[in-house]
């Protein structure tokens, strides 16, 4: 493949030397050689390569870096990344699962990339049209470094849109049965790699599922946006005394359903419930809970509805603050990449207020180790959390 060359503006200099893998338009004074959106290139400060990536002439983001300096993008390349990544994830996971995400896009040095590992069955989401180019070194690279049993594309994100291309679902070699389980902790999990949401489990959570389970016993609790009920499991593996897990999803209650017969669990009365979180929420009586879990999707993925987003995530806070028993704890999340850290924290500031509860930070919680973000690029820190104690 020809790499197209990128000429960087003099006086921009930082947009490599301080290793963010983005370099956008404005930095850039020339680009030759361009044959089409998602090539390979190489990136010149005056005579010099000082990276290696690939450009989308139609984004802001123009060029995403693959490496700093001259490197040939192969398959071998790819398969050097995968084995770095899996040595890593292995080594702070020994133990743990056989479930783990082996490349966190920016996070692991792949912008565009993510790939899940279920056992023996590898997940790719590609999200950038250069990503895409390069889709067959991937596979090549990961067939020669893991020889799974079946490896399932399912690039669907949101910002496929931005850069012009279509949602792809396609398996690629092997084959994918309906139902792969996997192991966590000791509890098994039925993960549904066809038709699941992202890339068929909520592997990012996985710490987090333990720290709710810890303290769990002997409660009466609410799981909001259960998904396949992992937290929900969690619990009652660690003795919690009354559970109602909640999604709008009847597929995912289904799967849920699954979960607790792998692990030889029997659901209580009224323990899976299909309903809108927003509108049962506003239903439960005041102090009626004495743990609640509120896991939502991304309430935005634009500029344009963070504000909505704000009002959504303080909306559902301050209502289940209302429903939680003096010495009751909140486990709120946010998965919207565009609510920081910060910002989610006021939010939760106004929901408290304006539930008229005293409330505390106990724990700041994110997504598992194996979700690494790199130190020259905080965008894709995503996942974010507050143990909440209200008093
Ligand atoms: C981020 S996932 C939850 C993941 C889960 N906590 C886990 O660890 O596996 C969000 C879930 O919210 C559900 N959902 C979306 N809108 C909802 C709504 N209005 N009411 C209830 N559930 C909803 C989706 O079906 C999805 O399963």
């Amino acid at each position: 493949m020809d790499y197209a060359e990128v000429y960087l503006k003099k006086n921009r200099r930082e947009a490599v030397s301080e290793k963010s893998p983005w370099i956008f338009s404005g930095a850039i004074e020339a680009v030759r050689e361009f044959d089409a959106d998602g090539q390979l290139c190489r990136i010149y400060m005056g005579q010099d390569v000082v990276a290696t990536g690939y450009i989308n002439t139609q984004t802001n983001i123009a060029v995403r870096v693959l490496a700093f300096g001259e490197a040939e993008i192969n398959p071998a390349f790819f398969a050097g990344r995968f084995e770095q990544s899996r040595r890593m994830k292995e080594s702070l996971l020994a133990g743990c699962t056989d479930a783990y995400r082996l490349i966190h896009a920016e996070g692991d040095n792949l912008p565009g990339l993510v790939v899940d590992k279920f056992g023996d069955y590898l997940v790719f989401q590609s999200s950038t049209a250069g990503m895409d180019h390069l889709r067959g070194m991937v596979i090549e690279a990961l067939e020669s470094v893991f020889s799974p049993a079946g490896i399932l594309e399912k690039s669907s994100s949101a910002s496929r849109r931005t850069e012009g291309l279509e949602p792809i679902s396609r398996v690629h070699s092997g084959t994918i049965p309906d139902e792969v389980v996997v192991e966590e902790y000791g509890l098994k999990y039925a993960v549904d790699l066809l038709g699941g949401q992202k890339t068929g489990f909520f592997l990012d959570q996985r710490e987090n599922r333990q720290i709710i389970a810890r303290y769990a016993r002997g409660r009466t609790a609410l799981n909001c946006y259960c998904y396949s009920a992992t937290m929900g499991l969690c619990m009652r593996n660690a003795g919690v005394a009354t559970l109602h897990n909640v999604d709008i999803s009847e597929d995912a209650l289904k799967l849920a359903a699954r979960n607790y017969e792998l692990n030889g669990i029997v659901p209580g009365e009224g323990e899976f419930q299909a309903a809108d979180v927003k509108q049962l929420l506003g239903e439960i009586p005041k102090d009626y809970y004495d743990l609640i879990v509120l896991d939502p999707p991304k309430f935005t993925a634009s500029k344009r509805t963070v504000d909505a987003a704000i009002k959504g995530y303080k909306h559902i806070n301050m209502t289940a603050l209302r429903k939680i028993r003096s010495g009751g704890l909140l486990f709120t999340f946010s998965c919207s990449g565009l609510i920081d850290a910060e910002l989610f924290r006021k939010i939760i500031f106004y929901a408290a207020k304006d539930a008229g509860r005293d409330v505390r930070i106990v724990r700041q919680l994110s997504a598992d180790v194996d979700h690494a973000l790199s130190v020259y690029h905080r965008e894709n820190e995503y996942l974010k959390g507050l143990m909440l104690y209200v008093v």
